[in-house]
């Protein structure tokens, strides 16, 4: 994976309770986070395990010089019967907030994610996106398969 200079990719920490919310606002509607809700769904990422040591939730930020979060994307190991007990990668809440668009972070953290997910020995990495996303996610190596489907809690 290859960011620009400054810029850093780690977990998701407590304190970037802020920073997250505002980048992820360009993605979907967050209503209000407390920063102890934060915190303890924070916690409870850290605390969920596959194995002895690899976590089943990589939530991830991509930092700019100062500090200041540029983007966010989480990756979920689901452990399944099929494939020999295989384990798939789930990649979501995708979002680069708005200054930083177009800089090729949304590729860098798909990238990260991917590799992350390879290395876990999934042995597929998937998401769902809007039609407006594809050629994008084309670009990250990507391949429309299937057909995204959806009940609402409230219709
Ligand atoms: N349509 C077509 N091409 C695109 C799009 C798009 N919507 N977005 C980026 N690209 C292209 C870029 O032009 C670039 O092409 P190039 O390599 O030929 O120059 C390449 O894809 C990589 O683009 P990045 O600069 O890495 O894209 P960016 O950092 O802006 O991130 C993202 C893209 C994540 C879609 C961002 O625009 C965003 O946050 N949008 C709003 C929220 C959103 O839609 N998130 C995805 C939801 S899907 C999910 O969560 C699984």
């Amino acid at each position: 994976m290859t960011l620009p200079h400054g810029f850093a990719v780690r977990r998701i920490r407590t304190e970037d309770r802020e920073g997250v919310l505002a980048v992820l606002a360009v993605l979907s509607e967050i209503g209000n986070i407390t920063e102890s809700q934060f915190a303890q769904q924070v916690k409870y990422w850290d605390s969920q395990f596959l194995d002895n040591r690899t976590h089943i939730y990589h939530p991830v930020v991509i930092t700019d010089q100062n500090g200041v979060i540029a983007a966010v994307a989480t990756l979920f190991l689901e452990r399944k019967l099929i494939h020999e007990c295989g384990i798939v990668g789930h990649i979501e809440d995708v979002a680069v907030s708005k200054a930083y668009q177009g800089r090729k972070l949304g590729q860098a953290i798909i990238q990260h994610l991917t590799a992350l997910a390879l290395k876990c020995k999934c042995y597929k990495v998937i998401l769902d996106c809007n039609e407006s996303n594809v050629l994008f996610y084309e670009k990250c190596g990507y391949k429309r398969i299937g057909v995204e489907m959806e009940r609402r809690a409230r219709l």
